[in-house]
């Protein structure tokens, strides 16, 4: 489709006004190959539910998706498993990191929410219950989604974390220890670091996520990736949860359900009107993309809209 000539405009102004912030923050020093990615960095591409796409900056160069692949892992299990999901994690917010190990002591091993470590590694586990290889079948709902065959795990970043892991290990094992993970410790949190290594373009996170602003049809209309009801319920997840212990100021500045990952992607959806998708390497206290959280920011300011 071609791009709609004045969100381009808009995205062009808006990568101008954040230029300041590309290069700041911090890059994730507990994953070695993310740390080396070029600071200077921005990509955001704006996708309309009718298809129209505007971009500017890097977007077609790939990123580590992390936890956006949370939304993913949150898609299968609700296809698999239905509301049976809530028997394994909470759907609360957390207000704590995204690593964090006190709150799973103190709740007994039932994750806050799906898209903190804890709980993706719980829904991983519940995937693995039912399919051979969990990591493979996220990666084909991706592609499935995003429309483009060739998106794939970068096994160099998964071979990082799984070296360096140790936070998700103990998660991991704390599950196992209040009942909560069903499976082989080593064999979910492969799955899980495999899922996270996911390496795709704001273009295909732009394509990929569209189904949430569309109601459940995928970006090229063949699939339904979720009913309209698990729609409703992911960006709900997304708005109280999708970005940890920032979701309250993600949810003043921005005004959009949205999902980040330490690789400074970001994701978040208008539904009924579009999804974007941005990229800042970057990140704030709270490991979200600085200058992303910004741009998304500006975006919904200029265009007057947000879910309130
Ligand atoms: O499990 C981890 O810690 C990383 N693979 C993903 C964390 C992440 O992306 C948090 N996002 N802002």
């Amino acid at each position: 489709m071609m791009p709609a000539v004045d969100d381009r405009s808009l995205l062009q102004e808006i990568h101008a006004e954040i230029q300041p912030l590309v290069g700041q923050g911090r890059l994730p020093a507990s994953i070695p190959p993310l740390a080396a990615v070029p600071r200077d960095r921005f990509a955001m591409v704006l996708r309309r539910v009718d298809g129209r796409e505007a971009a500017v900056g890097h977007a077609a160069e790939p990123l580590s998706i992390q936890s956006i692949s949370k939304i993913l892992i949150l898609t299968l299990a609700m296809q698999l498993e239905g509301d049976g999901i809530w028997t394994r994690v909470y759907r609360e917010p957390s207000g704590n990191p995204y690593n964090s190990l006190v709150q799973l002591e103190r709740e007994e091993g039932i994750p806050r929410n799906p898209f903190i470590n804890a709980g993706a590694i719980t829904l991983t586990d519940l995937i693995l219950s039912r399919l051979d290889d969990p990591a493979g079948a996220v990666r084909d709902l991706a592609r499935r989604s995003a429309g483009n065959q060739s998106l794939d795990f970068d096994l160099e970043v998964a071979a990082a974390e799984a070296a360096t892991g140790h936070r998700n290990r103990a998660l991991a094992h704390f599950l196992k220890a209040f009942g909560n993970l069903h499976n082989d410790v080593d064999r979910v949190l492969d799955a899980y670091f495999r899922i996270c290594s996911l390496s795709m373009s704001c273009q295909d996170l732009a394509a990929a996520f569209a189904f949430l602003a569309s109601g459940g049809q995928s970006a090229d209309g063949t699939s339904e990736m979720a009913t309209r009801r698990q729609v409703k319920r992911i960006n709900a997840v997304m708005l109280t949860c999708g970005v940890y212990d920032s979701a309250g100021d993600f949810a003043y500045r921005v005004g959009l359900p949205g999902k980040s990952g330490v690789g400074g992607g970001i994701v978040a959806v208008m539904p009924g009107r579009f999804t974007v998708a941005v990229w800042s390497p970057g990140l704030d206290e709270t490991g979200n993309s600085l200058a992303g959280t910004m741009a998304l920011e500006l975006l919904t300011t200029k265009l007057g809209v947000s879910v309130f």
